[in-house]
């Protein structure tokens, strides 16, 4: 009868408003905000990080128990509307949200998936900053990645670890997880008497607070991808110093792992400041390294300001991921699909350290690879030619070698055809261009051509786009 056909009639009528509101241009004086985006669309990861709005700060209040393995934190997220907003969307995977506040408001909030959708009191304005408080916890679960491996908060030994590309950072803690929003960071982190805490940028202070807890507080001025956003508990062996040039050093190394880093982590000053000569000036106020025990993780990650390495690292490592800190973390891709930008930058930065310290040169090394001799490169384990470097066949391949390997002989494709002299110009001018920002492959290949002058287009539909093995030039 009649109040059935009126239950069903209502939602229509509701959804045909909003239509016509949307239509209209959201004018009316009650209704300023529709929802934000749930996903940017990255070709790859289409529902990391969220429309309308960007992050300017986070400020992470982390306490953590490796004896319990459960996590109780709080996290303040400053922002910026870049629409009108009735709801906006964060990313998290697992744990517990006990409380959402926006404004110093309580806000309505609901979850499906790895999206936790906040509804504020009061509609957002565009070009207002706002900010959302969420307390959350429980016991993070690891994220898996489309290629297998896994990331987020891994705990074990005797301590955990954050590590999150492309997509782990949502297994600890709400934000906007994709590289195109870069954000500053204080993380401050509670845990045991006995424990270090260890993460991004400097660390503020160092105290002893109330039942035998001691508190860290980190700071990062420079902005951060959140998929480099790092936090290490263990009973580490910390070192500090700086490197010939001044730029402060922070070691924290597992115990079982320091006679091993001992040597890698001896040149580290060294490469920090070679980087620095060859990339221009070191992007961050501090550098460092944090050494897990071996098999905590299945991959190294250039996390910001400190490398994570699972295991005790070699020198090739360790330069690997500190050129990342220009290559990646400084220059952040604008998707994931440009993850070529920091794996192809980050090792031909091994082939030319290695050309400059007593190893084979580039030159070898690339014409080792085009004969099918990959031997010359011991972490090189796949096909280096399977697909174009700048366009993985799908996410679970955004990690394979061409990526890496292909990648660097693109680059050294380039050195080719201009010489050195504009091709360390062209390193230089790239990461001083996009220093602290986030550029595309259509980005580098434009600026490539303009600061060289040189025609490229041939380097770029064989080596970068071209689906056929390259052979000689
Ligand atoms: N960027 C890291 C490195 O080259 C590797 C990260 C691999 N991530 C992954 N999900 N497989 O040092
Ligand atoms: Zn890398």
């Amino acid at each position: 009868g009649r109040t059935g056909l009126t239950r069903l009639a209502a939602p229509a009528v509701a959804a045909l408003l909003s239509l016509a509101v949307l239509a209209t241009g959201c004018t009316g004086a009650t209704v300023q905000g529709r929802p934000g985006a749930s996903g940017l669309r990255d070709p790859y990861f289409p529902r990391a990080g969220n429309g309308g709005y960007q992050v300017e700060h986070y400020d992470l209040d982390l306490a953590y128990d490796p004896a319990d393995g459960l996590l109780h934190a709080t996290a303040v997220i400053t922002a910026r509307a870049e629409q009108g907003l009735s709801s906006f969307n964060l990313d998290l995977s697992g744990l517990k949200v006990e409380s959402v506040d926006v404004q110093g408001t309580g806000a309505r909030y609901n979850r499906t998936g790895n999206e936790l959708t906040v509804r504020p009191a009061k509609d957002l304005k565009k070009g207002e900053v706002f900010r959302t408080e969420i307390d959350y916890g429980g016991r993070p679960k690891p994220v898996v990645d489309p290629d297998g491996s896994k990331e987020g908060w891994i705990a074990g030994g005797d301590g955990a670890v954050a590590v999150g590309e492309p997509v782990g950072s949502m297994g600890w803690f709400p934000g906007n997880h994709h590289p195109s929003d870069k954000a500053t960071y204080d993380i401050t982190v509670t845990v045991p008497h006995g424990y270090e805490a260890v993460s991004n940028g400097e660390l503020r202070s160092r105290k002893e607070v109330a039942d035998g807890q001691t508190e860290f507080a980190w700071h990062s001025p420079e902005p951060m991808a959140s998929y480099l956003a790092t936090v290490a508990i263990g009973r580490f062996k910390v070192t500090t110093g700086r490197t010939p040039s001044g730029v402060p050093v922070y070691d924290a190394v597992a115990p079982g792992e320091a006679a091993g880093s001992e040597a890698a982590l001896g040149r580290l000053p060294q490469i920090v400041d070679w980087g620095t000569e060859k990339f221009g000036p070191y992007p961050f106020g501090s550098v460092g390294s944090i050494v897990m025990p071996a098999q905590t993780l299945t991959y190294a990650l250039e996390t910001q300001t400190k490398p994570v390495y699972s295991g005790a690292p070699d020198e090739e490592l360790v330069l690997h991921e500190l050129a990342h800190q220009w290559f990646g973390d400084s220059v952040s891709p604008k998707s994931w699909k440009d993850m070529w930008l920091n794996e192809g930058f980050a090792t031909y930065a091994e082939w030319l350290w290695s050309e400059e310290h007593g190893g084979v040169s580039a030159q070898r090394r690339f014409d080792a690879f085009l004969a099918g001799d990959t031997s010359v490169d011991p972490h090189a384990d796949g096909d280096w030619a399977a697909f174009p470097p700048a366009s993985p066949p799908g996410p679970e391949h955004i990690s394979d070698d061409p990526v890496y390997y292909r990648g660097a002989m693109v680059l050294h494709r380039i050195r080719q055809e201009v010489g050195d002299p504009a091709f360390f110009g062209l390193l230089r001018g790239w990461a001083a261009d996009h220093r602290h920002g986030n550029a595309s492959t259509a980005d580098f290949t434009a600026y490539a051509q303009r600061r060289t002058g040189h025609d490229l287009k041939k380097v770029w539909d064989v080596w970068l786009y071209g689906e056929d093995r390259p052979t000689a030039p």
